[in-house]
């Protein structure tokens, strides 16, 4: 059983993740970004990194067809976007579909793409999160496996409102990837059925 993360920055999630100790043979972090901070904690914690740097492709489908190269030399179970900023070509999230999730920072389907936490108190919402989904097609709209809420505070800002959330990430990303590895989710249509839940 092996796991691909992919990532672009700071890699938090990926730690989580990490550090979640899940049952697995192998795990791999690709970076688009060879300077993500995150290549350097996986790496002191004796994880495999490989760095595919999206600048060095002419366009999204070369890149996107070499991506897939490598993801395919780990034969993964599961492909997890931990703050992989770059949006995967249709041809890319087919050929996954099913066995590629994403962490989002929103609950979704509120707040899809970049900003969310900058949008979400400009709409003055009282509860906000964060979503872990498959990827389909439609960007940030894949069927949702877990989701966790926090309260919008007075005096919020954008940073302390995303430290409050990220928080959550760390903790039900790791939830919904075990539950995946342990074959407890079914998907059906655009419904996650988890067996044997326990949040
Ligand atoms: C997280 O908020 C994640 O939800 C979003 O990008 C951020 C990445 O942070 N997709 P990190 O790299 O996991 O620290």
């Amino acid at each position: 059983k092996s796991l691909v993360i992919l990532i672009t920055g700071r890699g938090s999630n990926m730690q989580a993740l990490l550090e979640a100790k899940l049952q697995v043979d192998r795990i791999t972090v690709i970076s688009n970004n060879p300077h993500a901070s995150g290549l350097e904690i996986a790496r002191q914690l004796g994880v495999e990194t490989l760095i595919l740097d999206h600048r060095d492709f002419p366009d999204r489908q070369t890149f996107d067809a070499a991506l897939a190269e490598k993801v395919d030399t780990c034969q993964p179970k599961l492909i997890a976007l931990a703050g992989f900023m770059r949006i995967l070509s249709d041809r890319f999230v087919q050929r996954y579909q099913g066995r590629l999730m994403n962490i989002h920072p929103s609950l979704l389907p509120a707040f899809p793409g970049l900003g969310t936490h900058a949008r979400a108190l400009q709409e003055g919402i009282r509860i906000h999160g964060c979503t872990v989904h498959f990827v389909t097609l439609q960007l940030d709209h894949g069927p949702i496996v877990i989701q966790a809420a926090v309260p919008v505070l007075p005096g919020d800002s954008e940073e302390t409102l995303a430290a409050r959330v990220l928080q959550q990430e760390h903790r039900i990303y790791p939830q919904a990837v075990r539950w995946f590895m342990e074959d407890r989710i079914r998907l059906n249509g655009n419904q996650v059925e988890v067996t044997g839940a326990s949040v």
